[in-house]
């Protein structure tokens, strides 16, 4: 229920945003790219706040202020950059951490992917924190007095902790330098942490579009200029601070502590951590089966491995008989079902008649046979002429939302799980009169790469082409968000228009044709 709410809640966001900016400039289709394009301005601007930023009670506070107000032009823009930076990261994070949860992708074999994000979110949030402290002001006393009696209350330290900030003179210079070397180790550790994160993704997106990015950097540039980050006043452990201003987005749990006690708000964190690492198997059950080879139609060519967008297959050495070097290989504890490899598979096509129709690669609970009586099936119930046959995936409209449609509809887990050849089958065996192929939103399919393969195998980028002597006029390809079942209804009343006019002008012309040859006919006979 809250997924679904969350999953609309996107669709609505998402549409208004492909509309603002167009989907290839949609922030919300990039998350995780903008996300590293975070952490690499906070590196870069890091190391020039480094440069200059001294270790000690007072040095540290003097040297941020050095940097803000003397070297404003450079140090402060590069400060407040840094800060800014740091924010943004951590919305991405958020946006991406409850995107990837909204459409449900943390179940089944994306568990690795997810639980890999947790310690991330962790491991950022602590580096943002140390980075608060080290400009040693009095938001930067807070801080360290409420994190010191959190930390104290588990009572396995010794000593207390917050016995260092009693007084100006219990506090010493190694302290910094303690916090210095935290500041850089966690990021660092959060990097190694994001590498193994995408570990399971085929070439994960870490680079946003070039737009995208400068206008974002431009944005950072422009808040740094107008709104410089600035201290609080220096630290001074004899005072209390009163009135400090919060950076919401990483120290939101501050309040929390000094309104709740420091044992509910460990409660929290502690169950808010053990229900993100136990999401992906509490239930429903993962069911889908992952996909299957069968050597004896697998010729080798690899384009399974090539467009799987999870790592799933391995192309290794021949194991049997046949005259090929590779066969291909399924990870079956990777493999998310989506089925894109039976799509790129050669002999997945619905043309052979003679053997049982079994390609190299398939999905055991879809398989290409059970396709290929699908589209029979559908076609011949289709109720609305001229006859439409559409391909559609499950994360795309609903069928229920298509049944007005009067067209025959053939879903899959995804669009590029239906090898092209199915498409010249269905107009060249005269099943329809027209196919349309719809899928999820540009730039937002479920299964990465499903609607761009899609596209490209239509164009003839992507092996395997649709055939050149399949009539593009009557094809169609309508991306469409579950959510958008009236756009796509009104796009196959339009299509089926363009169908009739399309017959009403072959018939003209064959007519005419006739007529022509009746003549060319009679002048002969004459
Ligand atoms: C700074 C933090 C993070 C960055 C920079 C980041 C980056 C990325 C990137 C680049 C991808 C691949 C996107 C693609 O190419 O389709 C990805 C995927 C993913 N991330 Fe993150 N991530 C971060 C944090 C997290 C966190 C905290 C979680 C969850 C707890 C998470 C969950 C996921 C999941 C489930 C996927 C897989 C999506 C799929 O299967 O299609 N990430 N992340
Ligand atoms: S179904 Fe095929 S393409 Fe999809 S993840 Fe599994 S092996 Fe890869
Ligand atoms: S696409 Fe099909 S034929 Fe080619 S390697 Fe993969 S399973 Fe074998």
């Amino acid at each position: 229920m809250i997924r679904r709410v969350l999953a609309n809640g996107f669709l609505w966001l998402e549409a208004r945003f492909d509309s603002l900016f167009g989907a290839r400039w949609n922030p919300l289709y990039q998350l995780g790219a903008l996300g590293f394009f975070y952490y690499w301005i906070v590196a870069v601007s890091g190391i020039y706040l480094y440069i200059f930023f001294d270790t000690g009670t007072t040095e540290a506070y003097d040297s941020v202020e050095y940097l803000t107000r003397e070297q404003w032009y450079l140090g402060g823009v590069q400060r407040s950059f840094h800060r800014y930076a740091s924010d943004a990261l951590v919305l991405m994070m958020a946006v991406h951490v409850v995107r990837e949860y909204a459409f449900g992708r943390f179940k089944g074999p994306r568990w690795f992917t997810w639980v890999t994000g947790v310690p991330i979110a962790g491991l950022i949030i602590v580096s943002g924190i140390s980075g608060y402290w080290l400009v040693w002001d009095q938001l930067a006393q807070y801080i360290a007095v409420v994190t010191a009696e959190w930390f104290d209350w588990l009572g396995i330290f010794g000593e207390p902790i917050v016995r260092n900030f009693l007084t100006p003179q219990s506090l010493d210079d190694r302290f910094f330098t303690l916090l210095i070397f935290i500041h850089i180790a966690v990021p660092l550790m959060a990097l190694l942490v994001l590498w193994i994160h995408l570990q399971r993704i085929t070439r994960p997106a870490i680079n946003p579009n070039r737009g995208l990015a400068v206008g974002t950097f431009v944005m950072l540039v422009a808040l740094s200029l107008v709104k410089p980050a600035l201290s609080h006043a220096p630290a001074d452990l004899s005072v209390v601070p009163v009135r400090l201003q919060l950076d919401w987005y990483y120290l939101a749990a501050y309040p929390l502590i000094e309104i709740l006690s420091n044992g509910a708000v460990w409660a929290i964190v502690l169950t808010v951590t053990l229900v993100l690492l136990v999401l992906p198997w509490l239930p429903p059950r993962w069911k889908p089966r992952p996909a299957v080879v069968h050597l004896e139609s697998c010729n080798g060519c690899g384009r399974c491995a090539d467009d799987c967008p999870y790592e799933a297959i391995l192309m290794r050495p021949r194991s049997d008989e046949l005259p090929f070097e590779q066969e291909a290989e399924v990870a079956p504890s990777l493999c998310v079902s989506c089925g894109i490899c039976a799509g790129a598979c050669p002999p997945a096509t619905p043309f052979r008649r003679k053997s049982r129709l079994v390609p190299g690669i398939e999905l055991p609970d879809l398989t290409i046979e059970s396709l290929r009586d699908r589209l029979e099936r559908a076609c011949a119930g289709a109720q609305q002429r001229p006859r439409i046959a559409v391909f559609g995936c499950d994360h795309g409209v609903p069928e229920t939302a298509l049944e007005a449609s009067g067209a025959a509809v053939i879903r899959q887990p995804c669009i590029a799980a239906l090898p092209p050849s199915f498409i010249d089958y269905a107009l060249s065996r005269n099943l329809a009169d027209g196919v349309l192929i719809t899928g999820c939103r540009e730039g937002a399919c479920a299964f990465r790469f499903g609607t761009e393969w899609t596209a490209q195998r239509i164009e003839g980028r992507r092996d395997p082409y649709l055939r050149k002597r399949v009539p593009r006029e009557r094809l169609r390809i309508v991306w469409a968000a579950a959510n958008e079942g009236a756009r796509l209804r009104a796009a196959i009343g339009s299509f089926r228009n363009d169908l009739r006019d399309l017959a009403g002008s072959e018939a003209r012309g064959s007519g005419a044709e006739s007529e022509e040859r009746a003549a060319a006919g009679a002048e002969t006979h004459a």
